[in-house]
């Protein structure tokens, strides 16, 4: 397939073009960016008045596959992706079976493959089973193709076997990606534990589950002179760690989702189960401070944490009900809506945010930049379009998603994987 997008606004997350180009896209690859490109076997895609990014990049998403395909599975996680304009997502091990050895690994991506939308790319646990015993097989999964491995949905606590993940982890080439929550600190909280938990007569989950582990893994790293990252970071407390960690060199990197600089505990008291996930949603303060660190740069992307759970599931009163909401269609809409309009962020830094960032972090070296040569992964967005997040219109399996009936700004028009348009609004 040869594809020809004329008029295209390219946003780097180096430099905003102010002139439009035309990209050539062939063989999976983008071969020329020029002013005026003709080529007659080509389909092309108009992108005036539209923004041209490198395509979006999720380093943190569940698909429910295996175990639980009643609330979604590769192929409808793939479909919910490229709606939500990314190109490549990486799908965490909390599955049954978890994702801990190559044969699960090999078959997630078979069935990607046959799926064909997007680059899925499993992310292995680091101990087997989830279970904070033993370590996985870190280069037996290295080499079945994971970038990354991790726990997440809970912490490795025993903080030798996460001492040896990572010196095993840094000798493999492998990210670690730490889910920053001590056990015995947030056991039984279902929201974040404060003013509003109180009110609310709602158990809550201090803070310091997670800051003890952020401080921890900061140790670790410092000590072990090696890189870790942060999964889905929270609070005013974890920003100002990793930002001083950060200036003493230590090599970390981390996340933050939509979720966690749009909404706070006072949406909890909605009673809706869709504003329960885990890490809880915090206080106006700590969503002011997410913005001022994914402003700054100490946290280097946004992820959607997109867990998608059965209405079933999520049918129950609020203490009972699972951690998790589905986050891979109104990405985009709430970053250009709470970050971008706002001008806490340029146009330049959301690509950096949502695909040059999570690129480099795990390893992907023709991802994240639209230049010659680079893979051709494609998110075209309109900036102007006003649309309304509806429950009908999730491609997901699940619809277990806060922002219903929220009017967003900004939406994907048309998404580019491999060269192919795998979506077109
Ligand atoms: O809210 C969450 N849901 N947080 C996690 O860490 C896990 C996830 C899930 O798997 O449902
Ligand atoms: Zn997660």
């Amino acid at each position: 397939m040869t594809v020809l997008i004329k008029n295209a606004i390219i946003v780097n997350a180096d430099k905003m073009n102010d002139q439009p180009q035309d990209i050539l896209l062939e063989k999976g690859s983008i071969v020329q960016i020029a002013p005026s490109i003709k080529n007659d076997k080509a389909t092309v895609i108009d992108a005036q008045g539209k923004l041209v990014m490198p395509g979006l990049i999720d380093i943190h998403v569940h698909l429910r596959e295996p175990g639980r395909e009643d609330k979604e599975t590769i192929e409808t996680g793939a479909k919910a992706a490229v709606h939500g304009g990314f190109t490549t997502i990486m799908c965490m091990p909390n599955t049954n079976p978890v994702i801990d050895n190559a044969m699960i690994v090999d078959s997630i991506f078979k069935e990607a493959k046959r799926v064909g939308l997007v680059n899925v790319i499993p992310i292995g646990a680091i101990t087997k089973g989830q279970k904070d015993e033993e370590l996985v097989d870190i280069f037996e999964l290295q080499k079945a193709g994971c970038l990354a491995i991790s726990d997440d949905g809970k912490s490795v606590v025993n903080s030798q076997l996460m001492r040896l993940a990572m010196d095993y982890a840094k000798m493999a080439n492998i990210l670690v990606i730490e889910h920053c929550e001590e056990p015995l600190l947030s056991a039984g909280g279902v929201m974040n534990e404060g003013k509003m938990s109180t009110q609310l007569g709602i158990k809550g989950q201090s803070g310091l589950a997670e800051t003890v582990i952020v401080a921890r893994d900061i140790e670790l790293a410092k000590y072990l002179d090696t890189k870790v990252h942060m999964a889905h970071m929270s609070l005013r407390r974890s920003v100002e760690l990793i930002r001083q960690a950060k200036k003493e060199g230590i090599q970390i990197t981390a996340e933050a989702c939509p979720h966690h600089f749009t909404l706070t505990d006072e949406d909890v008291s909605s009673f809706n189960t869709s504003t329960k996930v885990n890490p809880p949603l915090r206080t106006k303060d700590d969503v002011a401070a997410i913005k001022e660190g994914i402003k700054d740069g100490t946290i280097d992307c946004i992820v959607t944490d997109h867990a998608p759970h059965t209405q079933e599931d999520k049918e129950v009163d609020f203490e009972h009900a699972p951690f998790g909401m589905i986050g891979l269609e109104t990405s985009v809409g709430l970053t250009i809506t709470e970050l971008v309009e706002p001008k806490v962020i340029s146009w330049a830094q959301m690509v950096e945010k949502m695909s040059t960032a999570p690129a480099k972090i795990v390893g992907l070296e023709k991802k994240g930049v639209i230049q010659e040569g680079m893979d051709a992964d494609i998110t075209i967005i309109d900036p102007q379009k006003e649309w309304e997040v509806r429950r009908e219109d999730f491609v997901s399996k699940s619809k277990n998603s806060p922002f219903i009936g929220r009017t967003l700004k900004g939406q994907v028009t048309t998404t580019i994987c491999g060269g192919k348009v795998v979506y077109q609004a």
